[in-house]
């Protein structure tokens, strides 16, 4: 199937990283449905990504948390286009807090939206996938590896996403789907380190509230993290870590436990510790 017929339905589409993955899907030829709970930044993501580029965009609205609305995404994929190629499962949110101050109600919301969703869609995707031999791609985040401090409930949630993710390609993989997960660290965004600023405790140190909780990483470029998607796409990556010379820290932590506990303080901790 040459790239141009091909279809991807990416959750998230209308902001942050995943308007970043749309755009780069149809800068390769894929005609992109973008999922989103809002019609307005839906619409306006579709009038941004369709301006500069031939590749169609199309938009659905609903909560992705919801069996039923998902039961309605996917009769619109089928009625509109009839096939599916990629599946990318981008809705997620982050946190910021104290695992001892962890509320379950908030934990059961982080693990909605980082995990249901994505079991929902996923499994709503099978049949269109297996047809077209295609993919899902999962993101996730170095919360998805490790556990660092101040980031509530958000390494829970992407754990658990980690582990479905390889549950998932495992019992996929002898039909045909290809499914795998991106685990990028802090993105490049414009209110990086306003997102959380008045939510956090006052008790935390105030790097608690920039992105990854105050690691000293460098944000990623969001086009880069969607390359990679789009390599994990095509090139059935199993699992892509960014910046990828981490994947030996997280390597190290596994195997070391101890002196991957020391690399990661080392790597967040800052003179006011
Ligand atoms: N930002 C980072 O630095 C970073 C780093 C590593 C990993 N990640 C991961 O990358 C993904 C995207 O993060 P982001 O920061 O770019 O997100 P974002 O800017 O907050 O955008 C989230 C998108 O998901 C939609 N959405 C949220 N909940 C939804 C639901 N229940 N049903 C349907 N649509 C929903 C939002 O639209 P509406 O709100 O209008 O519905 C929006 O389009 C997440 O999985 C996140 O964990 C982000």
């Amino acid at each position: 199937m040459p790239e141009e017929q091909r279809i991807a339905l990416v959750t998230g589409g209308s902001a942050g990283l995943g308007y970043e993955i749309a755009r780069t899907l149809m800068a390769n030829g894929y005609r992109v449905m973008i999922v989103g709970r809002d019609d307005g930044r839906l619409q306006s993501a579709c009038d941004r990504l369709s301006a500069g580029e031939s590749s169609e965009v199309a938009w659905y609205r609903c909560d992705l948390a919801n069996a039923d609305d998902v039961d309605g995404l996917f009769s619109a994929v089928r009625d509109r286009f009839g096939r599916l190629d990629a599946l990318v499962n981008c809705v997620g949110t982050s946190d910021r807090g104290l695992i001892e101050n962890l509320e379950p109600d908030r934990l059961e919301f982080l693990l909605r939206q980082n995990v249901l969703t994505t079991l929902l869609c996923s499994q709503a995707a099978i049949g269109l996938l297996e047809r077209s031999g295609g993919a899902i791609v999962n993101i996730g985040s170095l919360a998805s590896k490790v556990g660092a401090r101040y980031i509530g409930g958000y390494a829970a949630a992407k754990h658990s996403l980690a582990g479905m993710t390889q549950q998932m390609r495992l019992e996929l993989r002898p039909r045909g789907i290809h499914v795998g997960l991106v685990s990028p660290g802090p993105i490049r965004r414009d209110d990086a380190g306003e997102r959380y600023r008045g939510s956090v405790d006052e008790s935390l140190p105030s790097r608690a509230s920039a992105p990854g909780g105050g690691t000293r990483l460098k944000g990623l470029p969001p086009e880069r993290v969607a390359k990679a998607v789009l390599r994990s796409i095509q090139r059935r990556v199993p699992d892509i870590i960014l910046p990828g010379y981490l994947r030996i820290l997280v390597s190290i932590g596994h195997a070391l436990p101890r002196l991957g506990d020391w690399l990661l303080l080392k790597f967040t901790s800052h003179k006011e510790d």
